[in-house]
């Protein structure tokens, strides 16, 4: 692999990545109200098009107004006021030759009841996670365990979700089944104790993601991408490996990879980190099994990291240090010595201070 490989360009579908350096998804909870961020938030995506990275993610957009909001203050797209305000924001994103991708999300089981309109906390089983929720220092409320109402209910705000997106003008749209919420809950027999068709086997456990996957690719069109995001790793109980074995993974690696999705994101705390007690990384366990373009996130903070991380993905994604350093991808380009954040210091991204 050249030493360039970052800043060459990659053709996924009609759409060409100008590198291979991305900003991941991340929340930033400025949306009170009318779910439309604050003009400094999507100012600072971009800012991040502007400063050189081919692929901005919006912040999880929340899929309903019913049970899917898991962190005060987060984004819908299911307005057409939502729409106007997110539509010169992908404009100006693509202007500067830049692909804008929209994650929509439910949080499943992390939430509780005050922050959804409908007061309601939904997941495949009726299981909390072990630790306190963060933000309200109290157990995680019990979920309701999701009737198939629910679950035709749940689909359907993805798809409205999606629509929203595509007239918006996006790209791209990933369905975020990662990080312990709605999807990933499903797919993991952690939090998916269900006797029916939607639990037990992995194959059952898939069908939640499966479903959610062929409605909305019914109303993406073919010119825009489809992604899934995936992790071994969930926000609470961080500790816990979510999917029990290599073999476990693989086998929905396998599955996704036979769904109408364009891309793989590969989630994890740190991309360099062997998984399932092997010697191999998530991304090498992940390419063993699928032919689709791969994404990587988790500590990649300085070229060497960046490099190191694309031995096995094709698109590297930064969380905290895009988010912190506005230059991140000319320094990067310029091999400087760059800092590995800590997670505190990504805490200034809830606040009000505008970043640069
Ligand atoms: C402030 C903040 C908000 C985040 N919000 C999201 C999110 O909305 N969706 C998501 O999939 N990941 C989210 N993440 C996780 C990041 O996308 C990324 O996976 C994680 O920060 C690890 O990458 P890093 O080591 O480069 O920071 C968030 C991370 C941070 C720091």
């Amino acid at each position: 692999m050249s030493d360039n490989i970052l800043f060459t360009p990659f053709q996924l579908k009609r759409l060409t990545f100008k590198n291979r350096i991305g900003v991941a998804p991340m929340t930033r909870m400025s949306s009170p109200g009318e779910s439309i961020p604050r003009q400094d938030v999507l100012d600072f995506l971009i800012t991040r098009a502007k400063n050189g990275a081919a692929i901005v993610y919006t912040e999880a957009i929340i899929t309903d107004y019913e049970s899917a909001q898991g962190y005060p203050g987060q984004a819908r797209m299911l307005t057409q006021r939502q729409i106007d305000a997110w539509q010169p924001v992908v404009k100006a994103i693509q202007h500067e030759g830049s692909v804008a991708i929209l994650q929509m999300f439910h949080c499943g089981r992390m939430s509780w009841p005050e922050i959804n309109p409908a007061n309601r906390v939904i997941a495949p089983s009726p299981i909390t996670p072990k630790q306190n929720n963060p933000l309200t220092q109290e157990p995680y409320p019990v979920p309701d365990e999701m009737t198939e109402f629910d679950i035709k209910h749940v689909i359907n705000g993805f798809v409205e979700t999606a629509k929203g997106a595509v007239e918006a003008g996006f790209d791209g749209i990933e369905i975020h089944g990662a990080h312990g919420y709605l999807i990933n809950n499903f797919l993991s027999s952690y939090s998916n104790q269900r006797t029916d068709s939607y639990g037990g086997s992995v194959e059952n456990r898939f069908r939640f993601a499966h479903e959610v996957i062929q409605a909305v690719h019914k109303v993406v069109p073919e010119d825009r991408l489809l992604a899934f995001r995936i992790s071994n790793w969930g926000v609470a109980d961080m500790e816990v490996s979510l999917f029990e074995s290599k073999a476990e993974y693989q086998a929905i690696i396998k599955m996704l990879s036979k769904e109408p999705i364009d891309v793989i994101s590969v989630s994890t705390y740190g991309y360099k980190d062997k998984a399932f007690g092997t010697d191999q990384n998530m991304a090498e366990i992940t390419r063993e099994v699928t032919d689709l373009p791969l994404m990587i996130c988790g500590q990649i903070y300085d070229r060497a990291s960046a490099e190191d991380a694309l031995k096995s993905a094709d698109i590297a994604l930064s969380g905290k240090s895009i988010l912190l350093n506005p230059n991140w991808v000319e320094d990067i380009r310029a091999g400087k010595q760059l800092p590995l954040y800590k997670s505190e210091e990504a805490n200034i991204a809830y606040t009000d201070e505008p970043l640069p």
